[in-house]
């Protein structure tokens, strides 16, 4: 066992494992040695591509010595108490956004963290997107001036694609305010200093047989004076990866006749049962999985929807591709090259955390300021008000 190495511990093998796949094989810096899944299906696929045992339950997997980090990508309402488990028994932490569905859980994550001394990175976020945090470094760099005003858009399928029943139902965590505004806000909050004094929303939850939000526009205001505009439909007839160049949010190229692939899958089921066997049948080792295991990698950065972030002396806009600079004299594209190794970022920050105790930006109070932010878009469109957050941080480090 090479000390160079993180030895990963997976709980949960559904979609999230799936995306972190390619990063987890392309990083040489991870090795998966074991995970665990009620899935009989996702633990064969699991032994079988690592040659690594599956256990029965999370409290096995983080009683397991060889585990070193417990990645945690299991439902939204479990990520609470599987960071206790994996904290109790001194493992550091990745775990999935949303960090959790309430500030208290987020709290109790904090907590058992510091108890154990061990590291906690949130995320993947789309924050960790190379263009994201080049444009973050040159904002802090100061070339541009002060950030005055960020608009943040994406219009997707989200709510079409297949989903569990809870994913359906706010109180557990469903709806894209959880899911999806957690990688919005995220993004806007580093971009715009991160101290967030007022949030003002509206939601849409217009789909009667998805009682859920489906869409929602928020305003934000910064201590800093900068305010932000965030919208997102998971209704949406037209794809914002049209204004992205038809790159899709992972990055891969997006193809015309794809277009309603979503709602035609869905139209093939008609109960809540069936509808979760879609989505469990292309899940990882079910029926319907493409390995992913040899398939070329995008050539292009991941992405969250078209950004703008305005600044005093430039308009900047992070793109599938770099960073575009619209700036006092001239207009250019800073490239950024093609990712070797997908999400590498989040690697990055775990791995500086845990081997060189470098400061983790997506640390829990990070990521516990932007969940009391979601729940803010909540708060703000029952009640027709304006919501004044508390916890928020600002980032912590430079990269
Ligand atoms: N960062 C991203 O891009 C991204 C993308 C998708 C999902 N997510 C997040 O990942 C989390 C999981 O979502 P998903 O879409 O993968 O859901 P999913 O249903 O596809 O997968 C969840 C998996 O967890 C397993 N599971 C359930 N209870 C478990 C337990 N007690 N112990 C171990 N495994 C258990 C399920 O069997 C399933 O395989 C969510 O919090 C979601 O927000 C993040």
């Amino acid at each position: 066992m090479s000390e160079s190495k993180l030895r990963v511990g997976v709980a949960g093998l559904g979609r999230a494992f799936t995306l972190m796949l390619p990063t987890f094989l392309k990083d040489p810096r991870i090795q998966l040695v074991s995970a665990t899944d009620p899935q009989p299906l996702a633990c064969a696929q699991f032994e079988r591509d690592f040659g690594a045992q599956c256990v029965d339950s999370v409290e096995d997997l983080c009683a397991r010595s060889d585990v070193q980090v417990v990645y945690i990508a299991t439902p939204h309402q479990l990520h609470a108490s599987h960071v206790e488990l994996a904290a109790a028994k001194g493992k550091h932490i990745l775990v999935e956004k949303p960090m959790a569905l309430s500030l208290g859980d987020c709290d109790r994550m904090i907590q058992a963290v510091k108890r154990a001394g061990t590291v906690m990175v949130v995320g993947h976020s789309h924050s960790f997107n190379a263009p994201i945090l080049r444009a973050y470094d040159r904002i802090r760099s100061g070339e541009f001036g002060s950030v005055r005003m960020i608009h943040s858009l994406n219009y997707t399928d989200f709510l079409y694609r297949p989903r569990r029943p809870e994913e359906l139902d706010t109180e557990q965590g469903g709806g894209v305010i959880f899911s999806q505004a957690a990688h919005q806000l995220d993004i806007v909050r580093l971009l715009g200093g991160g101290l967030v004094t007022s949030v003002t929303a509206r939601t849409g939850a217009w789909d009667p047989q998805r009682p859920t939000e489906g869409a929602y526009s928020a305003l934000l205001s910064f201590a800093n004076g900068a305010f932000a505009s965030l919208s997102y439909s998971g209704y949406a007839h037209f794809d914002s990866d049209t204004w992205m160049e038809k790159v899709g949010e992972l990055g891969q190229a997006k193809n015309d006749v794809d277009y309603g692939t979503a709602k035609r899958r869905l139209a093939t089921v008609q109960t809540h049962e069936q509808e979760t066997a879609l989505k469990a049948a292309r899940n990882y080792g079910a029926p319907d999985w493409k390995s992913n295991l040899d398939s070329k990698l995008p050539s292009k950065h991941q992405h969250f929807g078209p950004l703008i972030i305005s600044c005093d002396k430039a308009d900047l806009r992070p793109v599938p591709n770099g960073l575009w600079i619209d700036g006092e004299s001239e207009s250019r594209l800073f490239e950024i090259p093609a990712p070797i190794v997908p999400r590498q970022e989040v690697i990055d920050e775990l791995y500086n955390a845990v081997l060189f105790q470098k400061p983790v930006l997506h640390s829990g109070a990070w990521a516990r300021a932007t969940t009391e932010l979601s729940l803010a878009i909540l708060e703000s469109a029952r009640g027709d008000k304006t919501v004044l957050p508390k916890y928020q941080i600002e980032p912590t480090h430079s990269l």
